[in-house]
């Protein structure tokens, strides 16, 4: 850590070195090892861009093809997994489903020598989309889906397993594809933090993960989309958004998907998805009147308050039009991060210290030890 003293959430302090991505320190922008989060989104795939954030540099056709017959290979859900997968009950929360896999794969499939991690990372990111849907649809209808669809992408394996459908609009794989992009990576950002505490310790990379996994999870880090949308679900017009955001800013609560410690101005990722959300809600199964009220709502933040929408507010809209429900949201991010978690948990481990700070103590002085007999109120 800097010798800056620590303010509030550590915000503005230094917490080490990385070379994976910066979220616009020195004026460059977003990048993920060098390359702009634009062309990342709009030119790259999703697989494309884990094979950067785990391997460093951009992949050749061919260890591309290489990486999507891996991917296809580690999405086969192991048998006792499966069998765990359907004890657990129907009201079980996706991040909980998410954090379990992570949990039992590293029981079944234990890293046990150094130089696994890109392994387990693909393991993790081909195989987590599968397992969450294999439970859902076990547990709601008791169905053994068969999670191998052939050479699909992560996007279209998870949008082909959640509606059960051998086709998936071109539009809707697309938009989910960007959202796995624009959700890759991020920085010291709390969860990826969390795992590099963690494997710091020398602890085993699935450790890292559920770490990270539970960091995730929360509505100030990446349960934000799906908190968004909670909200965002019942206005059905403009005037219900606007009781909605007086009643907030009178009791004075955070309107989640707005605001970011490091971006305080726009999120550079936030007009992308915002492009593929609006885009969706001109096609047929689109719903423009979710879009008419977030624009409002952008709009309102912005112009009253100075406070911009990150990431999560409009993938809210984007998941919910390529349909999927909203307890799933942070488990898609999970899907995504995985990514960025193994490229820092690889690289913490290239260079490790251990991550121990020290608090600046605000307790009592020095006091006399009291024998239990002799204590009292006054002397405790
Ligand atoms: N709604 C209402 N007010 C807000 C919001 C918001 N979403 N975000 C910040 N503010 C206010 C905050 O109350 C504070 O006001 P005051 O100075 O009067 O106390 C001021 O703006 C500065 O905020 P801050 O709390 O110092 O900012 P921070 O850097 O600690 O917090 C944040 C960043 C992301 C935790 C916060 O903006 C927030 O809670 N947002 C809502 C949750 C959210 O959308 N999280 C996703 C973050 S981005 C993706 C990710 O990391 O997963």
């Amino acid at each position: 850590m800097s010798e800056k003293k620590a303010g509030g959430g550590l915000q503005g302090v230094v917490a080490g070195q990385s070379a994976i991505s910066t979220v616009g320190v020195g004026g460059i922008g977003l990048n993920y090892r060098g390359y702009d989060i634009n062309d990342l989104a709009y030119k790259c795939s999703f697989e494309e861009v884990t094979y950067l954030l785990l391997k460093g540099h951009l992949p050749n056709q061919q260890q591309l093809n290489e990486l999507k017959t891996l991917i296809w290979q580690k999405r086969q859900i192991p048998c006792k997994l499966k069998q765990i997968l359907e004890t657990l009950p129907k009201e079980s929360h996706p991040m909980d489903i998410m954090r379990t896999v992570a949990s039992i794969v590293g029981i079944l499939e234990p890293e046990t020598k150094p130089g696994q991690e890109y392994e387990i990372s693909i393991r993790l990111i081909s195989l987590f989309g599968p397992a969450l849907l294999y439970w859902h649809h076990y547990s709601n209808s008791g169905i053994k889906i068969n999670e191998n669809t052939g050479k699909d992408s992560i996007a279209e394996n998870f949008l082909k397993l959640y509606h059960l459908k051998s086709e998936i609009d071109p539009l809707v794989v697309k938009t989910f594809d960007v959202s796995l992009i624009l959700y890759a990576e991020h920085d010291f950002a709390a969860s990826t933090f969390a795992a590099r505490v963690t494997v710091s310790t020398l602890s085993d990379f699935y450790s890292g993960i559920t770490t990270a996994i539970g960091t995730l999870r929360g509505p100030l880090h990446g349960g934000a989309n799906e908190a968004a949308m909670q909200y965002l679900e019942p206005l059905r017009s403009i005037p219900q958004a606007d009781q909605f955001l007086n009643s907030r800013y009178q009791s004075k609560q955070l309107i989640m998907g707005f605001g970011h410690r490091v971006y305080k101005k726009e999120d550079p990722r936030s007009p992308i998805i915002k492009d593929f959300s609006l885009q969706l809600s001109k096609t047929a199964s689109g719903d423009p009147t979710l879009l008419a009220v977030s624009q409002h709502i952008e709009k309102r933040m912005i112009e009253e308050k100075k406070i911009y929408p990150n990431l999560d507010f409009y993938s809210a809209s984007a998941y919910k039009q390529c349909g999927v429900p909203t307890p799933m949201f942070t488990a898609i991010f999970v899907i995504s991060r995985m990514t960025g978690w193994g490229g820092h948990i690889i690289e913490q481990r290239s260079n490790n210290k251990l991550m121990r700070p020290v608090s600046d103590y605000t307790g009592p002085a020095k006091k006399q030890f009291v024998p239990i007999e002799m204590r009292n109120n006054a002397n405790l």
